[in-house]
């Protein structure tokens, strides 16, 4: 191992998604996905706003790819719009969503970047919702189609595929919690949209196999650990019940043990399993992708129909970021160390880890020089040219879940990579534009990049990750 504590071939990457950063959805034949539609139902974002134009990135893919190059990472994970590829979700592929794919892997490639494309991050054609959603089991056949559109448009190309990204947000805060597209209120339907996501990833995998294209395809979660408020058995075991939901909900069926018997008891999870869905979604995966923002500490409380679970969380003194939650960097490590040891996998890597913090600019013209790269905008420019986003928080909070990375690698865990969440501001789902989660601040009137400090730091960290290789 080397000195720093990263291994050479360790992932440097970047996050974003297709929804958030897009735009141009009524360009090339894309149609409309639940997404579009939830964004534009009045109430239903914070701020009113919608990622119709976003950071425009359908059309500046080029300026990201810059931008990723002057970061210095080796990976760029970002997610296919199925909508671009099926407009209503089935038959034949529209060549120009293809296209667009397409020359965004080629011009990755071109500077030495791995496109990483999730298939499924959260933007439903909106006709298969009208037939039903991810509660139907046509969904996932549907699913099954468009990964394998995928796989052979960029076979040779991409080497690593992510089916399914937080699918307990597609379920649960979609269908259970409205709070995300489509905006439903029924558990039932939320326990039908689990299985249906898992046996999509479970489809695609075997796809993806049969085609015996070369490279690793794996999920991605948002699994929580979460931390006893006491150190008391009825604490621990409160703690435990609190992660069913996030963590072994997914990872059990996807490992091969089936579906929680104490979550489904509990919760009254009525899960449609056809005959073979368990083998299907037990298919050995390559890697497990772990998005990681927060750790909550629990205390237990009376089981009962309102929380069949019996856990509350409790408030802490912890610092936190501008979305209320807790930083908690060694959660992190508590958190890789913990599914590692539990289940296994061949692989895991940080497929999303960042904060949204109010952002202050300010105008320091001619404090770091005009022309250096640091003040240099991607875009259009002067303006971007004097102002700076001394984002020190970000950083603190970068810093500490890589150390986090660096101390679970040391304790063993297969970790192989680390993508911060995000390139850019984006379109933050239900909060629209006021949570800024970016290294790159993008101007809304313009669309100018303008890199954070928090850019600058994390290039540092990747440049000093190339000078310790051996
Ligand atoms: C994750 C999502 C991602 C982004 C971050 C902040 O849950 O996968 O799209 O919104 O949170």
């Amino acid at each position: 191992m080397r000195s720093d504590g990263f291994p050479d071939d360790f992932v440097w990457g970047c996050s974003t998604s297709s929804y958030q950063v897009e735009g141009a959805v009524d360009e090339d034949g894309r149609g409309v996905s639940i997404w579009d539609t939830f964004s534009h139902t009045k109430g239903k974002i914070r701020d009113g706003s919608n990622g119709d134009v976003a950071c425009d990135s359908y059309h500046r893919f080029e300026d990201d790819t810059e931008l990723l190059e002057r970061l210095g990472v080796n990976a760029y994970r970002f997610s296919i719009a199925w909508p671009r590829i099926q407009p209503n979700g089935k038959g034949r592929a529209n060549q120009k969503g293809i296209d667009h794919y397409s020359r965004l892997v080629d011009g990755l490639l071109e500077k030495g970047i791995e496109p990483w494309p999730t298939l499924y991050h959260w933007d439903l054609p909106q006709t298969l919702q009208d037939a039903g959603g991810w509660p139907e089991r046509d969904t996932a056949y549907r699913f099954a189609d468009y990964a394998d559109i995928m796989f052979r448009a960029l076979e040779s190309r991409v080497h690593h595929w992510v089916s399914v990204n937080e699918p307990w947000c597609s379920a649960f805060l979609g269908y259970r919690d409205g709070e995300h597209a489509p905006g439903l209120h029924d558990a039932r339907l939320a326990h039908r949209a689990v299985h249906h996501l898992l046996l999509a990833h479970g489809l695609s995998n075997e796809i993806f196999r049969q085609t015996g294209m070369e490279g690793e395809f794996g999920i991605v979660i948002n699994p929580v650990c979460r931390r006893p408020a006491q150190d008391t058995e009825a604490h621990r075991q409160a703690a435990r019940r609190a992660s069913l939901e996030q963590t072994n909900l997914w990872l059990d069926p996807v490992f091969g043990r089936g579906y929680p018997q104490e979550y489904v008891q509990a919760c009254g999870a009525e899960m449609p399993v056809l005959d073979g869905d368990l083998e299907l979604i037990a298919k050995p995966v390559d890697f497990v992708g772990v998005n990681y923002y927060e750790e909550n500490c629990v205390e237990p409380c009376p089981q009962g129909p309102d929380n069949p679970l019996g856990y509350r969380i409790v408030p802490t003194t912890l610092p936190k970021t501008a979305m209320g939650w807790d930083v908690v960097p060694e959660g992190l490590r508590r958190l890789l160390v913990w599914i590692s040891n539990e289940w296994k996998p061949k692989a895991l890597y940080v497929t999303e880890n960042g904060a949204a913090f109010v952002d202050i600019p300010s105008r320091s013209a001619g404090e770091e020089g005009e022309n250096s790269e640091a003040t240099r905008g991607i875009g259009s420019q002067s303006a971007a040219r004097q102002v700076r986003i001394h984002d020190t928080e970000r950083i603190a909070y970068l810093r500490g879940h890589i150390d986090a990375c660096r101390e679970a690698i040391a304790q063993g865990v297969p970790l192989k990579g680390y993508f911060v969440w995000s390139l850019l501001d984006n379109f933050e789902w239900s909060w629209g534009y006021s949570m800024k989660f970016g290294l790159t601040a993008v101007d809304a009137d313009t669309q100018a990049r303008l890199p954070k400090d928090s850019f600058e730091f994390y290039r540092a960290v990747i440049d000093a990750a190339q000078d310790a290789r051996i």
